[in-house]
């Protein structure tokens, strides 16, 4: 069970926009893109029962980490985690089938990957997800070109030090990425340590 520090402080805050903005009347099928070490879909499958999780992850190491997580957890509500690259279509995303899921989640990849696995999160969302499912991201974001505060500029930059394909991308470019696949911007929710929550809704008809 590997542990990151951001997944525990943000996993909270994270939990409460899901609460607001997830009905919890109803059973639904939630995806969890890049789920890292398995800290996130535990914590939302532990408060969220209704909701039937599916982990993935690109990394071999974080897939026996969320294993792990599921194991000492017993949750019944989490499916084995697969592994999933999300730059490549959705056709291999291990078996998920089009217009099958209500939510998508996805915490601080597109910012620490290229710009090929954020194309591919919002072509993959917009086909596997039902008309009017959400897709919700969480990470820092540059807005109208503009990153703020200076320590987002400075994270931005060593980012793209790491690897030159890194980095914050532009809120409206993932706007056009999300129109492009039949997705609009709902709402944009502040966050602690100035990350932001995405929310992302899939058109009623495409
Ligand atoms: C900063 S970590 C975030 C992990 C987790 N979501 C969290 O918040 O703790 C970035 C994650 O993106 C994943 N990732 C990188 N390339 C990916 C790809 N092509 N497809 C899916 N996930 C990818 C990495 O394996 C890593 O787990």
């Amino acid at each position: 069970m590997l542990s990151a520090a951001a997944a525990e402080r943000n996993k909270e805050p994270i939990l409460a926009v899901l609460r607001e903005n997830v009905n919890n009347g109803r059973p639904l099928q939630a995806l969890e893109i890049s789920s890292g070490t398995g800290q996130h879909v535990t914590h939302f499958a532990q408060a969220l029962r209704n909701i039937t999780w599916q982990p993935s992850e690109y990394d071999r190491q974080s897939l026996v980490s969320i294993e792990a997580y599921r194991g000492r957890y017993q949750l019944n509500n989490v499916m084995p985690a697969i592994h999933l690259d999300a730059s490549l279509p959705y056709q291999y995303w291990g078996g998920i089938q089009p217009e099958s899921l209500d939510l998508v989640v996805n915490i601080n990849m597109i910012h620490i990957s290229s710009m090929a696995c954020t194309e591919g999160l919002f072509k993959g969302a917009g086909a596997v997800l039902k008309p009017r499912g959400l897709l919700l991201t969480y990470g820092p974001y540059a807005v109208n070109g503009q990153i703020t505060p200076q320590s987002n500029v400075e994270f931005d930059y060593s980012l793209r030090q790491r690897n030159p394909e890194w980095g914050l991308r532009d809120i409206s470019l993932l706007c056009s990425l999300a129109q492009r696949n039949g997705l609009y911007l709902e709402k944009i929710v502040d966050m602690p340590a100035n990350n932001k929550c995405l929310l992302f809704r899939k058109e009623s008809f495409v």
